[in-house]
């Protein structure tokens, strides 16, 4: 059997008590990793994400000729970039391979469109089968020459890198990956860059790259960015944890009728936090405690203990900061008395899955009333899950959201392809057995 093949068997357990501390954000982490091989000086980054995602990052980056080295083992890595600033970037010798990571894949498709060589970056098939057109539109404005595959220009892409134009753009979608990718291309242009948002997405990149000492301030939705006079300083920092990987014990804690869970050191930037928001608007029993800020981004622990939720809406502006946990939510939302509608989420539909379509697919195994809409879901919660044989689709997100799903079902759930969560969170597992009793 192919690692990618393992089955997991979830069993309904009768309390969950715990402190969990989830692994360092991946979004953090992809950024701290690709501006600190563009940077002056030796940085260490402590409590990078361990998932398949961000060492697809540093494997493209070495690739690119940055020294990385790597110290400890075990759940929490710390990694070593030794790089000489902006020119230290070199022609890699062989395609780019960003896994199943659409971060890795666009964030570099920036940077690249703006260094003086060559390169070919691919991914799996889930990644090769993403939207890329919104990443190579907005960078052939500033004068990028990057190609995709086919009329959609789908990975892999081609990459011949030149000197780019800033520009004044209005991003069409509130996609915090190609806000990014024209931010690192606009670092090595030619004048200004002025992004409009829509609406705010996570907000990491403008976090780090203020701090790192570039030219960049913002006023509302719009950022204004100089290209660099100087090289950027780089920064060591330990990685806060990732809110996303927390969503599936938030979600667990609220929804299991005997629970007392505590997340350790996770992130709470505002741009990430809409779970929180959602699951106390259902009524969740959530407290945040210990609130502290370290390199520019906020942290704290969460208590969460069993709930009596209520079903709720779902969209809008909210949207962007709760997109990666629409599948817990979804599992939220089954559980929750009276219905929840989720709307203006038509993005899940190109994720690591069809996520509306794959969500609703596999909960509907398991007994809910889950149905899907073009931009997101209905939802009649307030029944009983079953116990069933459901499948990941091979996407992390969906595979650990069964998994608590399974939690309070009424017999065992077997997921298919639930090795997926590696991508993100190669621990959780081992974390879901060590809370449950
Ligand atoms: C991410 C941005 C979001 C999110 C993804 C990570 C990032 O994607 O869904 O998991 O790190 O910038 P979009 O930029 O496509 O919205």
């Amino acid at each position: 059997m192919a690692t990618q093949d393992i089955a997991r068997t979830i069993n309904p357990c009768l309390r969950l008590e715990g402190e969990i501390a989830p692994p360092g954000d991946k979004s953090i982490s992809h950024r701290a990793a690709i501006l600190n091989s563009i940077a002056l000086g030796e940085a260490e980054i402590t409590n990078f994400a361990p998932g398949r995602d961000c060492w697809s990052t540093v494997s493209c980056l070495k690739a690119l000729g940055v020294e990385i080295r790597r110290k400890g083992h075990g759940n929490s890595h710390t990694l070593i970039f030794s790089q000489s600033g902006t020119d230290g970037l070199r022609e890699p010798r062989d395609v780019l391979n960003a896994g199943n990571s659409g971060t890795t894949m666009r964030l570099l498709g920036g940077l690249l469109s703006s260094q003086p060589f060559l390169s070919v970056i691919t991914g799996d098939a889930s990644l090769r089968s993403r939207p890329m057109k919104r990443l190579i539109e907005p960078l052939r404005l500033m004068g990028a020459e990057i190609y995709g595959r086919g009329k959609d220009s789908f990975a892999p892409l081609v990459i011949r890198g030149k000197e780019l134009r800033g520009m004044d753009f209005s991003l069409p979608i509130p996609s915090a990956q190609i806000k990014s990718a024209i931010l690192l291309a606009g670092l090595f242009a030619q004048g200004s860059t002025v992004l409009r948002q829509p609406i705010p997405s996570r907000d990491h990149t403008e976090r780090l790259l203020k701090q790192m000492g570039a030219e960049l301030g913002s006023d509302g939705n719009v950022i204004f960015l100089s290209p660099l006079s100087s090289p950027l300083g780089s920064i060591s920092f330990r990685v806060p944890g990732d809110i996303s990987s927390g969503a599936y014990f938030l979600v667990a804690g609220a929804i299991h009728p005997d629970a007392k869970l505590i997340i350790k050191d996770c992130g709470i930037n505002p741009t990430r936090t809409g779970i929180i928001d959602i699951l106390l608007a259902m009524g969740a029993r959530l407290r945040i405690q210990n609130e502290r800020v370290e390199a520019g981004e906020p942290l704290a622990d969460i208590m969460v203990e069993s709930s009596e939720l209520k079903g709720v809406q779902i969209g809008g502006d909210i949207i962007p900061r709760l997109i990666d946990e629409i599948p817990a939510l979804a599992v939220a939302g089954c559980i929750a008395k009276g219905k929840t509608v989720i709307r203006d989420a038509g993005e899940l539909r190109v994720k690591e899955s069809d996520r509306i379509a794959t969500v609703c697919r596999e909960l509907s195994r398991m007994g809910a009333e889950i149905e899907p809409l073009p931009d997101g879901m209905v939802i009649h919660g307030g029944k009983h899950l079953a116990g069933a044989e459901v499948d990941s689709h091979r996407d992390h997100r969906l595979a650990m959201s069964l998994a608590i799903a399974g939690l309070v079902a009424s017999e065992r759930t077997t997921i298919g392809h639930a090795h997926a969560a590696q991508v993100s969170y190669p621990f959780f597992w081992q974390d879901l057995q060590n809370l449950t009793r």
